[in-house]
C-alpha cells in the first residue's frame, strides 16, 4: 500500500530539499506550518514505542491507534516498569510487538522512529530525553514535566539531538475551543484585554485525582501541572502570547487530613456506607484487569483513600497571571464541584466572548456547546458549536488524525511544540513557587525561555 505519514514525510521533503532551507533552519517560521501534499512515494508505516502502558498508554495512544491507523502505524515495542501492566496493556492494545520492562534494552533493540511517553508525570523528563538522545522523536503527553529544572533539561535535550518533542495537548482541538481560537483571531471583541477563567473538577472524577498518584506533589507536580497546565496551555494559544509573571495561592481544604475517617484503599476500608467517596474499582472489570491484577509487582493501590494523610497537594487553587502582551489573567481550580467543567470570559477593546461549558451533563442536555458574544454599544450573539464524538469533547480523535494521517493542515496552529509544553509547566511551576515564597515569580527567572509578546508557532510531526 502507498503510505507516508507526516513524520515521514516531513523527512521525505527535507531529505530532497522541497521545504526551503530557510524554513527548516527556522521551524518556526510560517512556512514550516503549511503542511505539503503527500508525494506519490513508497512509504513505510512509521513504527512506535509506547512507555507507560497504563489507562492513556493502552487506550488513547494505543489500542485506539491500532484501530484508526492500521495503514500508518505499527508497534515495535512496548514498556512499563511494572511487568503484569505491560502484559496486560500489549493484550488490549492488540499489538504483537515485544514487551519490555528495560527502557534502555527496548531502544536500543527495536529503535523506534517516534516514542510515545505516557509514564507518570514527574518521569516523563527520562524518557523524552533519552528517547532524543538514542534516535527517536518524541510524542508525550501532558504535562511535559513537573519542574524548572526537568524543563530546562528537555530543552536542552531537544536541542543537543536536533529531534523533535510534540506534546499532546487534547484540549486544544475541542470544537468550541478552536471556535473560541477563531473568533478571538479574527478580532471580534478588538484586543483581548483580560480573562476570567475558572475550572470546577466534581467530586467524581475529580476526586479521582487524589486516589491515585497524582495526589503526591512529587509523582504529578500538583494539579497546578498535572492538571492545570492543560488550562495554562490553553490560555497561551488563546492569548497568542507568552506569560510572563504568576502569583498564586492554594490550600487544602476537603480531601487528604481534612477527612474524619480514612483508610489505605476502598478495598480494605471499614467505613464504606458512611464514605460518599466509596469507590468499589471491584465493579469495574478494566481497572481490575490493568491495576488490581498487577498489584503484586509493584503495590500501587489504584483505588487509595482521597483522605490519605500523605495528600500533599492543593484542592483549591487561584492564580493571577500577567502575559507579555498585558493581558491579565484570573484563573481558579476548585476540585470537589457538583459538576465538572468551566466558565470563561474573555474581556476585550470592542465586546466580551463568554462560555460556561459543563462535561458532566445530563443526559437529556443540549448536544451543543454554547459561546456568547458581546460587542460594545451592539448586541449579543449566541453561537452553538455541536459537541465533538470523541474522548475529551471531540479533542481526541482530531489530535490523532492530524499525527497520524497525511495531508491534515493546522489552521487553529493547534500543534504544540517543546517550547509550548514548557510554557505550560511553567506557569504551574511558577505557580506553586509563588505560593512557597509568597511573592509573584517571573517565568523568564526560571529557564532559558524569554517570554515574546506575539507567541511562537512550530509545526512538528
Ligand atoms: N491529555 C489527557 O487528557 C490525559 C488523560 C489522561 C492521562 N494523561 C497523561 O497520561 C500519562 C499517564 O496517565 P495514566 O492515567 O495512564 O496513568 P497510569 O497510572 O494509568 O499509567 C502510568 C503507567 O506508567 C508506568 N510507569 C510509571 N513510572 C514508570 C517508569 N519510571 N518506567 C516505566 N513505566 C512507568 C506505570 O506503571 C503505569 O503503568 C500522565 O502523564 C497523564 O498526565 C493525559
Amino acid at each position: 500500500m502507498m503510505v507516508m505519514n507526516k513524520i515521514s514525510r516531513r523527512h521525505f521533503l527535507a531529505a530532497t530539499g522541497a521545504i526551503t532551507g530557510a524554513a527548516l533552519l527556522n521551524p518556526l517560521s510560517e512556512v514550516a506550518a503549511e503542511t505539503v501534499e503527500a508525494p506519490n512515494v513508497v512509504g513505510k508505516k512509521l513504527r512506535l514505542a509506547i512507555v507507560g502502558t497504563g489507562g492513556r498508554g493502552t487506550s488513547m495512544w494505543g489500542y485506539d491507534l491500532m484501530k484508526s491507523y492500521p495503514d500508518y502505524i505499527e508497534f515495535v515495542g512496548l514498556c512499563d516498569k511494572n511487568e503484569g501492566r505491560v502484559e496486560t496493556g500489549k493484550k488490549i492494545i492488540g499489538a504483537s510487538c515485544p514487551t519490555y520492562t528495560d527502557f534502555e534494552k527496548m531502544m536500543k533493540e527495536t529503535k523506534p522512529d517516534v516514542l510515545i511517553v505516557t509514564t507518570m508525570d514527574s518521569t516523563h523528563h527520562q524518557f523524552i530525553i533519552r528517547g532524543m538522545e538514542l534516535g527517536a522523536d518524541i510524542i508525550t503527553e501532558k504535562p511535559m514535566t513537573t519542574d524548572e529544572k526537568k524543563v530546562q533539561a528537555i530543552l536542552d535535550a531537544e536541542k543537543r539531538t536536533g529531534k523533535n518533542c510534540r506534546v499532546t495537548f487534547n484540549y486544544r482541538y475541542s470544537p468550541h475551543r478552536a471556535k473560541i481560537w477563531e473568533l478571538l483571531r479574527a478580532g471580534e471583541i478588538g484586543d483581548i484585554t483580560s480573562v476570567d477563567f475558572h475550572w470546577y473538577l466534581d467530586t467524581s472524577h475529580g476526586a479521582d485525582y487524589f486516589r491515585r498518584w497524582h495526589r503526591l506533589v512529587e509523582c504529578s507536580g500538583s494539579l497546578w501541572v498535572h492538571k492545570a497546565s492543560h488550562h495554562f496551555d490553553l490560555l497561551n494559544w488563546w492569548i497568542d502570547s507568552d506569560p510572563e509573571t504568576v502569583y498564586a495561592l492554594g490550600s487544602l481544604d476537603h480531601y487528604g487530613k481534612n477527612g474524619i475517617f480514612r483508610a489505605e484503599n476502598c478495598r480494605t476500608c471499614s467505613h464504606t456506607s458512611k464514605c460518599k467517596f466509596f469507590f468499589d474499582i471491584t465493579k469495574k472489570k478494566n481497572l481490575m484487569n490493568l491495576y488490581v491484577a498487577n498489584e503484586k509487582y509493584d503495590g500501587y493501590l489504584r483505588d487509595g483513600c482521597v483522605f490519605k494523610n500523605d495528600v500533599n497537594i492543593f484542592d483549591k487553587m487561584a492564580a493571577t497571571i500577567r502575559y507579555k502582551n498585558g493581558v491579565q489573567v484570573a484563573y481558579s481550580l476548585t476540585t470537589y464541584s457538583p459538576y465538572e467543567g468551566y466558565r470563561i470570559a474573555f474581556n476585550g477593546t470592542k465586546g466580551r466572548l463568554e462560555a460556561w461549558i459543563q462535561e458532566s451533563r445530563p443526559t437529556s442536555d443540549a448536544n451543543f456547546d454554547e459561546l456568547v458574544l458581546f460587542k460594545n454599544f451592539g448586541k449579543r450573539e449566541y453561537i452553538q458549536i455541536p459537541f465533538g464524538t470523541s474522548g475529551h469533547g471531540g479533542g481526541d480523535a482530531l489530535l490523532k488524525d492530524q499525527i497520524f494521517l497525511p495531508g491534515i493542515k493546522d489552521p487553529y496552529k493547534q500543534c504544540a511544540s517543546v517550547r509550548d509544553g514548557a510554557l505550560a509547566c511553567l506557569v504551574g511551576i511558577a505557580a506553586r513557587n509563588s505560593i512557597a515564597a509568597g511573592q509573584p515569580v517571573k517565568i523568564a527567572d526560571l529557564t532559558s525561555i524569554q517570554p515574546q509578546e506575539k507567541k511562537l508557532y512550530q509545526r512538528i510531526l
